[in-house]
């Protein structure tokens, strides 16, 4: 069999599809190598959400090359967002990339790596294509945590974002697609998706008839077998009534919800064009909180975006402290070519993003870790995943809130049970917990 090595950068949606890529590719026998020097094969799956991920790629596209010295007769293919962002110019300034693809080609995978290797020439492959659900998985990728792509591209147009132009228009699969691959998923062991769309709760407005994410929860959930659903990323632009009556009604939704908040001024969230204000966004969490009190909620942050005043960013600081989020990502404003973000006036110097960045992670680690602190005492249901790799005997899993949870297990629990966990020690980074001997209580967070 030949040798394929898989590279992938950037976001969930790139791992699933990466995981297809090595699935279709077995068919055409190519087997998965760890090692990038014993590959006939090295495809990267690229993100092009900020420059520094881009700088990554190209790093690595560099390293590869080297690799050609060695072994001439080795393909290197990049896929992703940066192929379908700069198409040829990726092969201008990264010669050693034979074939270049974006994700509407992934079902033909097979026939360009075919082409390639006859050609000997470059081969560019980044036309639109009619949406096709592929499910093929390499052997031994079964899991108790899998992604299910439900929608792919995004209609936003968010000034700074580039996924617009990488991913294309919203377009969802079917619900009986997606269903045939949750049951296919859960035959093989797999307890918990995560549903995946750039806007997922823009879920099916496309289709006919038209569908929503509530719907799609309510359907997902009646499979047997399946212990948990969660979904990512939401849009608090469109996040409807039904949605929220959604996650109160539909047991196997967990109580972990990533809601972007991206600023928390209204000046720049007006630049941004995202579409809500700061006091809808607070509205919003309220009334999820509601109707679910004990929702996790995680959130994006951007630093520097043009224009962002002190005041501005300090409206950001008080949104933490206000929404108290279990978990934050921030990232610094970065340029991206061809959206409207880059070409406004008053770019903030980087210094000033420097500062701003460890200022809100000073504020940001603070609020999680009193979150964190909230689950000690609790008794909370753990998906056991994983054993610990320190000490035998000792379990890892997460909560329905999507904490790591570290306990003995006492030879009673195996990975893939769904057990309790009396919490004993929150961290920063995980739990510590001992077996429970029943639910003492249900819910993942007191009020
Ligand atoms: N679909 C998601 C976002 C996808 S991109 C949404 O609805 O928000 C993931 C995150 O990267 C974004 O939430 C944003 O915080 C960050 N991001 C996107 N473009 C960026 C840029 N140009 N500079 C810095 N961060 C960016
Ligand atoms: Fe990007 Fe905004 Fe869509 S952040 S992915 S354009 S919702």
């Amino acid at each position: 069999m030949a040798k394929l090595h898989l590279i992938t950068y950037g976001c969930q949606m790139n791992e699933y599809d990466s995981e297809r890529v090595a699935g279709l590719l077995r068919a055409q026998r190519y087997e998965l190598v760890a090692d990038e020097r014993d590959a006939d094969l090295i495809i990267v799956n690229t993100c092009a959400i900020r420059e520094k991920a881009e700088d990554k790629v190209f790093s690595k596209l560099g390293e590869l090359r080297l690799l050609k010295t060695l072994n001439p007769e080795l393909v290197i293919g990049v896929m992703g967002c940066m192929a379908q962002l700069h198409q040829e110019a990726i092969q201008r300034r990264a010669p050693g990339v034979d074939l270049v693809f974006g994700s509407p080609a992934i079902a033909r995978v097979g026939d360009l790596v075919d082409r390639a290797r006859r050609e000997r020439r470059p081969v560019l492959e980044t036309g639109e294509g009619p949406l096709v659900k592929i499910t093929a998985r390499p052997p031994g990728s079964s899991r108790l945590r899998a992604f299910v792509t439900v929608m792919e591209g995004c209609e936003k147009h968010c000034t700074f974002c580039v996924v617009p132009r990488t991913r294309g228009r919203e377009r969802s699969h079917a619900p009986e697609t997606i269903l045939a691959e949750i049951r296919s998923l859960v035959g093989e062991g797999c307890r918990e998706v995560t549903l995946l769309g750039q806007t997922v709760n823009a879920y099916g407005r496309d289709l006919t008839p038209p569908t929503d994410l509530a719907e799609l929860f309510a359907r997902v959930n009646d499979v047997a077998g399946l212990e948990r659903i969660r979904f990512t990323t939401s849009n608090p632009y469109n996040l409807t009534p039904r949605l929220i009556a959604a996650l109160r009604d539909v047991p196997k939704v967990c109580e972990w919800f990533h809601l972007p908040l991206q600023s928390g001024s209204d000046a720049v969230l007006e630049r941004m064009n995202r579409g809500y204000t700061r006091a809808r966004y607070l509205e919003l969490v309220d009334t999820i909180r509601d109707a679910v009190p004990d929702m996790a909620f995680s959130t994006d942050l951007i630093v520097g975006f043009p224009g962002e005043t002190e005041a501005d960013f300090a409206r950001t600081l008080d949104v933490v402290e206000q929404v108290r989020y279990d978990n934050v990502f921030v990232f610094r404003y970065s340029r991206r070519p061809g959206t409207p973000a880059a070409d406004m006036a008053d770019q903030v110097p980087d210094e000033v993003k420097a500062s701003r960045n460890t200022r809100l992670l000073e504020v940001v680690n603070r609020v999680t870790a009193e979150r964190h602190r909230r689950l000690a005492g609790r008794t909370l249901e753990v998906l056991v995943d994983g054993t610990s790799r320190k000490s035998a005997g000792e379990l890892s899993g997460r909560t329905r809130c999507n904490r790591v949870v570290n306990f003995d297990g006492q030879g009673r629990v195996a990975v893939g049970d769904l057990t309790w966990v009396r919490v004993t020690e929150a961290l920063p980074h995980s739990l510590r917990g001992e077996l429970a001997r029943r639910a003492e209580e249900a819910a993942c967070l007191s009020k």
